[in-house]
C-alpha cells in the first residue's frame, strides 16, 4: 500500500507574468504537521492557491504529486475527490447556496452514496455542537455576511463532514478571539488524532502551534524555501523575526 503523501517537486509558480515561487520542494506524509512561515507576500497563499488550481496560479516547472500520482494537471473537483481541503485566508461567500445544501452534495459526490437525510443531519449538528457553531448556520448560505471568525469555524464544519486527508490551512487563526481560537485549534487537534491528515498551516502567530505541534517549520521568502526546521524556529521567529533566521549563521 502507498504510503498517504503529498509532494511538490521542483514547483515553480506564475502569477500575472509574474515570478512569485521558484523551485520549490515540499513533502507531506500522513500524519505530519507542517508550518509555512514567511513575510507578507512571500507566496505562501499562492502555493495553497495553485495546489487547488486557481486558475490566475500557472506552474511552470516542476510538479505535484499526491500518493505517486501526478496531480499537477488534475482539476480542483477532482482535487477535492481526493481528499485535499482548502481552508483559504478570505474564505468564500457563495450566496443562495446553504452549508446543508452544499455539504449533502459534496458528500454524496465524494462517497457515490446518497447519504439518508437523517444521518446527515445528526452529523451536521454534532460537529455543530463540537465547533460551538449555532445549528441555525447550517441553513445559512456559505460564508455569506458571516463575520471573519465564524466563517473560520464555518470552514470547519466542512472539513469535519468531508473528512479530507490533505488540509491547507491558510492563517486559520487570523481574526479569531481567544475562545474561538482555542475551540478552532482542538477542534483541528481532535480531528488530526481521529484521522492522521497530513496537515500545512500557515500562519503568521505561533500561539496556534501550542495545541496543533508541528513536525516541520519552512520559512518562505522571495519566492524560496529558504530554512525548515523543528517547532523551535517558529518561536525564534516570533521572537526576534524573520531576518534573524536569513542572517548567516557565525
Ligand atoms: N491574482 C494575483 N494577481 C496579481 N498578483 C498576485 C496575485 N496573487 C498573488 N499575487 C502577488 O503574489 C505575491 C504573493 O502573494 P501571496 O498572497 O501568496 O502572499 P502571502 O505570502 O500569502 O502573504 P500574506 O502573509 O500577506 O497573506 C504578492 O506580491 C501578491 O501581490
Ligand atoms: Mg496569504
Amino acid at each position: 500500500m502507498v504510503i498517504f503523501m503529498f509532494e511538490m517537486k521542483n514547483v515553480s509558480i506564475k502569477v500575472q507574468d509574474k515570478n512569485i515561487i521558484e523551485n520549490l520542494n515540499l513533502t507531506i506524509k500522513k500524519g505530519e504537521i507542517h508550518v509555512l512561515m514567511g513575510p507578507n507576500g512571500a507566496g505562501k497563499s499562492t502555493i495553497c492557491k495553485t495546489i487547488m488550481k486557481h486558475p490566475n496560479y500557472e506552474i511552470t516547472n516542476g510538479k505535484i504529486l499526491l500518493e505517486e500520482q501526478d496531480i499537477t494537471n488534475f482539476q480542483t473537483t477532482e482535487l477535492a475527490q481526493l481528499g485535499i481541503y482548502y481552508i483559504s485566508q478570505n474564505p468564500t461567500a457563495i450566496e443562495g447556496v446553504t452549508n446543508a445544501e452544499m455539504l449533502r452534495l459534496a458528500l454524496n459526490a465524494k462517497t457515490g452514496q446518497k447519504m439518508g437525510i437523517f444521518a446527515f443531519n445528526k452529523k451536521c449538528k454534532e460537529i455543530a455542537k463540537k465547533i460551538n457553531l449555532p445549528e441555525s448556520f447550517l441553513h445559512r448560505a456559505i460564508n455569506d455576511g458571516m463575520s471573519g471568525g465564524e466563517k473560520k469555524k464555518n470552514e470547519l464544519l466542512h472539513l469535519w463532514m468531508l473528512e479530507p486527508k490533505l488540509i491547507l490551512l491558510d492563517e486559520i487563526d487570523s481574526g479569531l478571539d481567544v475562545d474561538a481560537l482555542k475551540i478552532v485549534a482542538s477542534s483541528i487537534l481532535d480531528y488530526y488524532k481521529e484521522n492522521q491528515p497530513a496537515i500545512l498551516i500557515i500562519t503568521h502567530q505561533i500561539k496556534i502551534l501550542d495545541t496543533l505541534i508541528p513536525d516541520y517549520v519552512h520559512i518562505l521568502k522571495n519566492g524560496q524555501l529558504l530554512k525548515s526546521g523543528p517547532k523551535e524556529l517558529a518561536q525564534e521567529i516570533e521572537k526576534n523575526g524573520f531576518s534573524s533566521v536569513f542572517e548567516p549563521m557565525d
